[in-house]
């Protein structure tokens, strides 16, 4: 093979690469290229649809969850709770989405990191790479609960609070 032709090809090898990374920089070069792979089996492109989707708590816990999916893929998870998480020194608290039959989708408790102040939290952000709403076949929003008998399957997820390993509070997390 002649060379001007090899160092052009790994010329624009190198510019594809260069421009994915620069449109889906946080994610790692290894998780991105898997994720990928898995996506093709469904879709025709990589690019995930802008979608949005909220938790909002207003019992027990009053508080509100907000899911923004980008195109690549990553959820920014930012919200704030204002009341119900009583005596957080004492008590103590875990973050997870479920699925409708309450199996665990994702534990959001060490990414949120929450702040707590008098019995809610401060504000808080994170972004998650691991995290998608409705990109591709693990995203929260389509996660089907397993099948029950006489029992409807159920599709969604909801976001669930426990309070020293108990169930405490839930809202479901409603596509914006
Ligand atoms: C890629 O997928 C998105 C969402 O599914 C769609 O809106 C867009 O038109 C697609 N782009 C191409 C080039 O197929
Ligand atoms: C709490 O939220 C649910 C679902 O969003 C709604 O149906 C209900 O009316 C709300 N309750 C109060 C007291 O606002
Ligand atoms: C969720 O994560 C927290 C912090 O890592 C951990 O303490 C807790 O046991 C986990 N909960 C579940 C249900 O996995």
């Amino acid at each position: 093979m002649n060379t001007k032709f090899i160092f052009t090809l790994s010329i624009v090898i190198l510019s594809i690469i260069l421009s994915v990374d620069a449109h889906c920089h946080a994610k790692s070069y290894e998780k991105r290229s898997t994720e990928l792979f898995k996506r093709h089996d469904y879709e025709k492109n990589d690019t995930c649809p802008c979608t949005v989707a909220t938790a909002t708590f207003n019992s027990t816990v009053v508080g509100i969850v907000t899911f923004a999916q980008d195109e690549c893929g990553s959820t920014l998870v930012t919200g704030l709770f204002s009341d119900g998480l009583v005596d957080p020194e004492k008590n103590c608290y875990d973050f997870l989405l479920v699925d409708k039959c309450g199996k665990l989708l994702y534990n959001l408790t060490s990414a949120l990191d929450v702040k707590f102040r008098n019995d809610g939290t401060l504000p808080f952000s994170t972004r998650l790479d691991d995290l998608n709403l409705n990109c591709d076949p693990d995203g929260v929003l389509l996660a089907e609960s397993d099948k029950k008998r006489y029992v409807k399957r159920d599709t969604g997820s909801s976001f669930q609070i426990n309070q020293n390993g108990q169930d405490y509070a839930s809202a479901p997390l409603d596509q914006v």
